[in-house]
């Protein structure tokens, strides 16, 4: 058990100064947050040298582990020679290596890329450029976007309009631009194919919609919504950031679907979780639509300033590189199964569990609020595990757990049952 009272000072500190994303500050202190001053490996160490076991990656971008001696090395070399230079109408060799070999990872044909540093800031120029796409080729309509029940694709006005209603889109409903969402992926599919005409792009995450409590859906539906696109020329926007770079056990969740996009958003683990980056990816057949005479309406007019950065293009190179040479998704596929096996048997022992959702390295486990009589009870079994040293995070009733794909069998079995334990000490 990590003592937890040395902390304290800390996250009054933290309180008087900082806003925490998606937190409600009135209660910060109350779910055990930790504040993390180091990291080694799969642990994160706390101000006072408690150790956690980082099971949610951070927010699902550590791959290999924190503080790993290839990236901090790359890190160093790169900023002996150039930290950041603009990509806005000019270039940098870092960046540009980091495409030419992205380009040979991704399942389309001569991609081009263009950085961002968010996630949410990759969707924002994916819907721009679907919507753009329709106006350079003078084809009228084309202004709406079909997209997902359940989805999430960021927290800006363009990246919320796609995402699904929900608790933290509601208030805003003003703001958001309308979008249909379909029940199912064989329903968009139809609705693709019935509407094409006004549609301008169609967006969904493939296989996990991980962001709405890890909810699957599966590679025929994804296939079939595929096909659809193609055959009606709305552009497919695949939005990878959570799914990418060997999440589910693939490089990407579309080549495990089987599809071949014509948009692409990646994010969260491109860097190794070291410094944001993200990437709109287009096919050729979009890109040429957006060639015309120099400062031409056929410009795509956006681009944020840290795009491209050359600090997170060194970063992600060898990251890439350490995917590959460490044999990261052989990894990712045992202890998958592990993972999907060992919920199931902790889920069968607790009828408090409503469901279990798995999918590569997600893992979802669903409450039964109603049945524990506290709406809270997913928060708090987060909150307890941080007792146990286990770093979990709660979306609504669900405990979600995102392990580092580096980890080990030992690991995913500890994670797994400090998640029955504490569910077993709130609900008993
Ligand atoms: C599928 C998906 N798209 C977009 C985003 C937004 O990414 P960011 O938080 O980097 O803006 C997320 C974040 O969780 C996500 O899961």
């Amino acid at each position: 058990m990590n003592s937890l009272e040395n902390s304290s000072n800390w996250i009054d500190r933290d309180s008087q100064v900082v806003w925490h994303g998606f937190t409600q500050m009135g209660s910060y202190g109350e779910n055990n947050p930790v504040i993390a001053a180091r990291g080694e490996g799969r642990y994160i160490f706390d101000t006072h040298g408690n150790k956690y076991l980082d099971a949610i990656s951070s927010m699902w971008v550590i791959t290999i582990g924190h503080a790993v001696d290839e990236l901090n090395r790359a890190l160093i070399d790169q900023a002996g020679k150039i930290s950041h230079a603009t990509m806005l109408g000019n270039g940098c060799d870092r960046t540009i290596e980091l495409a030419e070999i992205l380009a040979e990872l991704v399942p389309m044909d001569s991609p081009r890329f263009l950085f961002a540093s968010d996630g949410a800031s990759a969707v924002e120029q994916a819907i721009k450029i679907a919507f753009q796409y329709w106006k350079n080729l003078s084809i009228g309509g084309h202004e709406s976007f079909v997209a997902l029940r359940g989805a999430y694709h960021g927290d800006t006005l363009g990246a919320m309009s796609v995402g699904d209603d929900g608790f933290y889109s509601g208030i805003f409903a003003p703001l958001r631009f309308p979008t249909v969402h379909c029940s199912d992926l064989y329903e968009m599919a139809d609705y693709v194919l019935a509407n094409s005409d006004s549609l301008a792009g169609a967006i969904i995450e493939p296989l996990v919609q991980a962001a709405s409590g890890v909810l699957l859906n599966d590679a025929l539906g994804v296939m079939s919504l595929a096909s659809a696109c193609k055959k009606t020329g709305v552009p497919l926007i695949v939005d990878e950031i959570a799914t990418g770079f060997g999440r589910t056990g693939s490089m990407f969740a579309s080549q495990e679907a089987g599809i071949r996009p014509d948009i692409m958003c990646l994010g969260k683990a491109l860097t190794g979780g070291y410094l944001p980056m993200s990437a709109t990816v287009v096919s050729e057949e979009i890109a040429q639509a957006f060639i015309g005479p120099d400062l031409s309406n056929k410009t795509l007019y956006h681009g944020h300033t840290f795009g491209g950065n050359a600090l997170a293009s060194a970063l992600a190179i060898e990251h890439l590189k350490l995917l590959d040479t460490l044999d990261v998704l052989a990894n990712v596929k045992e202890r998958s199964i592990q993972l999907y096996d060992s919920l199931e048997v902790m889920s069968r022992q607790r009828p408090i569990v409503a469901q279990v959702r798995s999918r590569g390295l997600f893992g979802g486990i669903e409450l039964d609020c109603d049945l524990a009589g506290d709406s809270l009870l997913a928060r708090k079994v987060c909150a307890k595990a941080v007792e146990y040293g286990v770093m979990l995070r709660s979306i609504g009733p669900t405990v979600t757990t995102v392990p580092i794909l580096t980890s080990t069998p030992e690991e995913i079995d500890r994670i797994v049952w400090t998640i029955g334990e504490c569910i077993d000490q709130l609900s008993s």
